[in-house]
């Protein structure tokens, strides 16, 4: 059996319904994960957890420890990484409470450490990174969503954003042009970092508001909450299904 790390992302710093077996409070050469390394059961199968902005929730995105905590993952002895993403909707598709397993990104942070091939190393490497997602994984979010019955899109094009302020309605029309369909600012350097660990690597993204200028009024972190609260629930799920898929 694979074993599954989970990462949890806004409104997923504690995976309800998980029995904890051990704790792992792993050093890194990259320095300290943002929390401890969850090792339990989830419905009965075995799964890693992994707090992303810490538990509480206290991390900005553009100060996650990215690199640490992909490395304390795989020294607990990941396989495969299911990341969670609270994420703005921009294509029509993308409203509130969607579910979206995307199928690529485009990456428009800056400034974060992104990569594990620098400094004394043998050779300079450059991963492959042409399709960041893993299609096998990608495939049992998709099945699991389809038995839920849960309205999602199988594909998407996420925009990793610096954060953490929210963008300009200019912006979110740039990445529009660019092919974008759904915005966060946590998607990115972590699924690059996985693919240099040979890490297998999906993303569930839960739509917690229209990306900005694509509804009327401002974006607050009351409708924000609101909408994570709502749709947490199905994440959860969808989790617990993949992870009994044989
Ligand atoms: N933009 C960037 N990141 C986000 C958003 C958004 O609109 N919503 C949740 N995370």
């Amino acid at each position: 059996m694979t074993t599954y790390a989970i990462i949890g992302g806004t409104g997923l710093t504690q995976l309800e319904g998980l029995s904890i077996k051990q704790m792992h409070n792993l050093d890194t050469p990259f320095g300290s994960p943002s929390a401890a390394v969850l090792r339990g059961e989830y419905g009965g199968h075995e799964v890693l957890f992994l707090a992303r902005h810490g538990h509480p929730h206290r991390i900005p995105p553009h100060q996650i420890n990215y690199r640490a905590n992909l490395w304390a993952l795989k020294q607990a002895g990941a396989e495969a990484i299911l990341a969670v993403n609270a994420v703005g909707g921009i294509h029509p598709a993308m409203g509130s409470g969607h579910l979206c397993v995307a199928h690529q990104l485009v990456d428009y942070t800056w400034g974060r450490e992104h990569t594990f091939f620098e400094g004394e190393i043998e050779h300079v490497t450059h991963v492959d990174f042409s399709y960041p997602y893993d299609e096998a994984l990608r495939q049992r979010l998709i099945e699991a969503l389809q038995v839920l019955g849960y309205p999602h899109s199988s594909h998407g094009v996420y925009a990793a954003t610096q954060g953490p302020r929210l963008e300009t309605a200019a912006e979110i029309v740039r990445l529009e042009r660019d092919g974008c369909d759904i915005v966060g600012m946590t998607g990115m350097p972590e699924a690059a970092l996985a693919r240099e660990l040979d890490l297998p690597y999906a993303c569930l993204a839960l739509v917690v508001n229209p990306a900005a200028g694509k509804a009327a009024g401002l974006i607050t972190m009351a409708d924000i909450e609101r909408e994570l609260a709502q749709g947490i629930d199905k994440v959860r799920a969808v989790l617990g299904r993949v992870l009994a898929q044989p």
